[in-house]
C-alpha cells in the first residue's frame, strides 16, 4: 500500500526501548523526523541514533508540561505511544506502581495531545487484554477480561483511546502485539530476558537446559502454542497505522498483530537448535499459572485495514533473534 504520510513530525514515547527503537529506525530510513520520549529505565539511547530525546517519566508531575513543550518544539502532529512497563509479574506484585507508570503516564500523554491539538495516535496494546480466552484463533471483537494488572492497564488505555476520541476528537489505533521476538538490526535486540526466546539464549548461554512450562496441554505436542511476530514486521505495523490514521475518519480502532499461525514451545526450541546447531537437553517442568494452552491471533482486520501483514515466520524470527544476540 503506498504511503500517504504527511507527518511534520512523529512522537514516539518508549522510542530507546526494544520495539519503540525498531520504529524510530524504521522512520528515519524513511528521512521522517522523530522525536523520542524516554526515561531511560529499560531503554538504551545508542537506540536512537540522531532523534533528539527528552529524558521524561510520563508519570511524573512535570509530564504534561514537558510534552506540550516538546510538542510546539518539534511541530509534532502525531504520536506513537510505547512507553509503559511490561512485566507481568510484576504488575501482580505491584499493581499501584504499573497503574500510576501506564495509566497516569497516558493520562498525562492525552491531556498534553488535547491541549496541543495533536489528534493522531498509534498505542502499544497486547494481548495480554483478552486474558484467556476460550478460542485459539482470537479476533478483536472477543472478549476482553485480562487476568493480570498488566493487561488491565493496556485495556484501560485503550478505553482512554476511545473515550478520547469520542469527546475531543483524537484518532486512535490500539495495536494488540502477540508474542514479539527477533530483531531487525543487531543493535536493536531485546536485552531484557522476560521472554521465552532471550529466557531460552540465557540458559544456553548459562550452559543449562531450557525449561519448557507444561508438555500436557490440549495441543498437537502437549506444549503451549503462541503466535510469535517479528518485531521488525510489527514496527512496520505501527507505519501502516500511521498511515491508516491519516486516511481514514473512524474515531478509533483496534487490530490484533500477529502472523495467525502459533507455535508450540517446542517447536521454538527445535527452531533454536537448528538455527544455533547447538544440541540441547529440555527440562520439562510443570505449567506455569495463567498460561492459556494457546493463543493465536485473528489478522483478517488488520490485512483489510490496515494492508499489513507478516513477512517473517518462526525462522526468521529466531535467526535475527540468535545474529543479535552475538
Ligand atoms: C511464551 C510461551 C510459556 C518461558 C507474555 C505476556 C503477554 C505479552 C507477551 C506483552 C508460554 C512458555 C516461557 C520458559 C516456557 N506481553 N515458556 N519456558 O506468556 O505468552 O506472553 O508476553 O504484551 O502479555 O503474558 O510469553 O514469552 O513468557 O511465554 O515454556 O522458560 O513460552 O509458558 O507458553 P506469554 P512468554
Amino acid at each position: 500500500m503506498p504511503s500517504i504520510l504527511v507527518f511534520m513530525s512523529i512522537l514516539i514515547t518508549g522510542g530507546a526501548g526494544y520495539i519503540g527503537s525498531h520504529v524510530v529506525r524504521l522512520l528515519q530510513q524513511r528521512n521522517l523526523d522523530v522525536v523520542v520520549v524516554d526515561d531511560l529505565d529499560t531503554g538504551l539511547v545508542s537506540r536512537i541514533g540522531n532523534a533528539p530525546l527528552i529524558n521524561l517519566d510520563l508519570a511524573a508531575a512535570d509530564a504534561v508540561e514537558r510534552l506540550v513543550e516538546a510538542i510546539n518544539k518539534y511541530e509534532v502532529s502525531s504520536v506513537i505511544h510505547f512507553a509503559a512497563k511490561k512485566q507481568v509479574g510484576v504488575s501482580v506484585a505491584q499493581p499501584e506502581h504499573y497503574f500510576d507508570q501506564n495509566v497516569g503516564g497516558m493520562t498525562h500523554l492525552l491531556e498534553a495531545m488535547r491541549q496541543t491539538n495533536v489528534t493522531r495516535l498509534v498505542f502499544s496494546s497486547s494481548a495480554a487484554t483478552y486474558g484467556m480466552p476460550d478460542v485459539d484463533s482470537v479476533s478483536e471483537d472477543a472478549l476482553c477480561a485480562p487476568i493480570n494488572p498488566y493487561g488491565q492497564t493496556k485495556l484501560i488505555g485503550e478505553w482512554m483511546v476511545s473515550n478520547a476520541a469520542k469527546a475531543w476528537g483524537l484518532r486512535g489505533a490500539n495495536l494488540r502485539y502477540f508474542n514479539v521476538a527477533g530483531a531487525g538490526w543487531n543493535d536493536l535486540a531485546d536485552t531484557a530476558i522476560m521472554n521465552l526466546v532471550p529466557i531460552v539464549f540465557a540458559a544456553l548461554d548459562a550452559g543449562k537446559a531450557p525449561i519448557v512450562f507444561g508438555a500436557d496441554y490440549p495441543t498437537q505436542d502437549g506444549s503451549c502454542v503462541r503466535d510469535y511476530v517479528h518485531v521488525l514486521d510489527l514496527a512496520e505495523a505501527h507505519i501502516s497505522a500511521l498511515d491508516y490514521l491519516e486516511r481514514d475518519d473512524r474515531k478509533f480502532d483496534t487490530f490484533n498483530v500477529g502472523t495467525g499461525n502459533g507455535s508450540s514451545v517446542f517447536e521454538v526450541l527445535a527452531e533454536i537448535k537448528q538455527v544455533s546447531g547447538l544440541n540441547f537437553d529440555i527440562d520439562v517442568q510443570s505449567r506455569r499459572a495463567g498460561d492459556p494452552p494457546a493463543l493465536c491471533a485473528n489478522v483478517d482486520r488488520i490485512k483489510a485495514e490496515l494492508g499489513w501483514q507478516a513477512k517473517n515466520g518462526l525462522h526468521e524470527i529466531i535467526q535475527s533473534a540468535w545474529l543479535a544476540k552475538g
